[in-house]
């Protein structure tokens, strides 16, 4: 006879029926019993749960109705093929511990998104805005916004944007992903990136159609003699803060890629990555300003307020403007009008300065206890990048391979990105990029300390 456990009580309140029914079916998709298996008859069954037969008969009939079950007359009900039993939940991996410092690199401080002001500037733009503007918008993005954001980035990043070349955007990745539909129509088929450089933007090229072709980076930035031998007609860089090296890219190196562009007639796409965030002087002009009919700009407030808010901005070359605004129309119509509105205010009240600078000073303090703490702990291992952005770049001492390190880091509680998987073609030394917008002074000392530990034990 066939024996099911079910978790059915009769004496509860409530249609026995559909109570029986439910707890039959959980006991199906569990693989009790298995695909194919039998069901104990219904006689038996309502003699061990003391129910009526009736109400059994009932129960399988609705389950070979919904297709859990399969009748067969004199052969008794068995659990039909197909239905895949869930897996049993896996026990815990290892005992690994919980993340204690998360050093991951990407994601500003979120806890030090200006609730208050952007609560403030959202109010007072939903206030004031006529119940037209929450219709369908201007696919190039709202023209206050346009016009704000156009001399903020020539103020701010001396870039020539004039607002009838610039395109809101859902982002960097937006921006890009539309520029290389752009591309791939008028028949590219790769594009030179620098190399190391971020693995979610190859992976993001490669979706579009377009394989990305490594140029090393060195000291200086992109090696733009390098770039020449490729024969490349079109060029990703990162010039305010490399990722993952955290090189800003030399004023000669500037003049050569924009020569190069020039000579060849390719175009630079500039993702002017951290570019918010400069310690030691004024930050550098962005590129598209040197060249603005062979640059492409791209930049978002992924960084300076919140990756979740999914806005950004696209300067380009006045040829590629009106094909860039259709694809963005057909993309999704344009970006969300209030959230639009919300950040022209920031911009237009100084609230987004204010904010700048409050998070600046929190940045560049955390950045410099890193630094100290890297240096007095793990005095054999070069630091790099540290003039801009939210990480730096860490050259492990000889001896010890990224995935050990990365591995007795997180035994520690500390988890660390290697540095490998930004490397397309060539490679390079172990190093690792830590991130240090979300932990306190107090927390990356630790954090370095324990990474020291995981150091010494990676190479011994
Ligand atoms: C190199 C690089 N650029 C830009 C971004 C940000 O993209 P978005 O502005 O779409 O958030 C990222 C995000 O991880 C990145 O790694």
């Amino acid at each position: 006879m066939t024996e099911l456990l079910l978790p059915f009580d009769p004496t509860r309140d409530g249609g026995l029926t559909a109570r029986l029914t439910t707890a039959l079916r959980d006991a199906v998709r569990q693989g009790r019993p298995p695909a194919g298996g039998r069901l104990p008859a219904t006689r038996t069954l309502a003699r061990d749960l003391g129910l009526s037969r009736g109400t059994v008969v009932e129960a399988y009939a609705q389950l070979v109705a919904e297709g859990y079950l399969v009748s067969t007359p004199g052969a008794g009900t068995r659990v039909a093929d197909g239905i895949t039993p869930r897996p049993p939940a896996p026990p815990p991996a290892t005992t690994a511990p919980a993340v204690r410092y998360d050093l991951k690199p990407g994601t500003p401080d979120l806890a030090l998104f200006p609730r208050a002001a952007w609560q403030t500037a959202l109010r007072r733009a939903l206030a004031a805005t006529e119940h037209s503007a929450l219709g369908y918008g201007d696919p190039a993005g709202h023209p206050a916004l346009r016009a704000e954001l156009a001399a903020y980035l020539g103020r701010v990043r001396a870039a020539a944007a004039d607002p009838g070349r610039l395109t809101v955007v859902g982002g960097v990745a937006q921006g890009l992903a539309l520029v290389v539909r752009r591309l791939v129509r008028h028949g590219h088929r790769t594009i030179a990136v620098e190399d190391p450089g971020s693995p979610g933007t190859f992976g993001l090229l490669r979706a579009h159609g377009i394989e990305p072709v490594g140029v090393p980076v060195d000291q200086h930035g992109l090696d733009v003699d390098a770039l020449a031998a490729t024969g490349a007609r079109a060029v990703l860089v990162t010039p305010a803060h490399q990722y993952p090296t955290g090189v800003v890219l030399a004023p000669e190196r500037r003049a050569a890629l924009i020569g190069w562009a020039r000579r060849t007639g390719a175009l630079v796409i500039e993702d002017d990555y951290d570019a918010e965030f400069r310690y030691d002087r004024e930050p550098v002009g962005c590129l598209q300003g040197l060249a603005p009919d062979l640059v492409v700009h791209l930049g978002s407030l992924s960084k300076s307020l919140a990756p979740g808010l999914r806005l950004g901005w696209a300067v380009l070359p006045e040829p590629m403007v009106e094909e860039f605004r259709t694809d963005k129309q057909y993309t999704d119509l344009g970006c969300s009008t209030l959230d639009q509105l919300a950040f022209a205010r920031l911009l237009a009240d100084g609230g987004h300065d204010r904010h700048l600078r409050a998070v600046r000073a929190r940045y560049r303090a955390r950045r410099d206890a890193l630094t100290a703490a890297l240096a007095r702990h793990l005095p054999a291992a070069a630091v790099r990048g540290v003039a801009a952005g939210l990480h730096l770049h860490l050259d492990l001492p000889p001896g010890c391979t990224e995935p050990a390190v990365v591995e007795a880091a997180a035994a520690r509680g500390v988890r660390v990105d290697p540095v490998a998987p930004t490397r397309l073609a060539l490679p390079g030394p172990p190093a690792l990029v830590l991130g240090y917008a979300g932990l306190t002074e107090r927390q990356l000392a630790h954090a370095a300390d324990l990474l020291a530990e995981a150091v010494t034990e990676a190479t011994g």
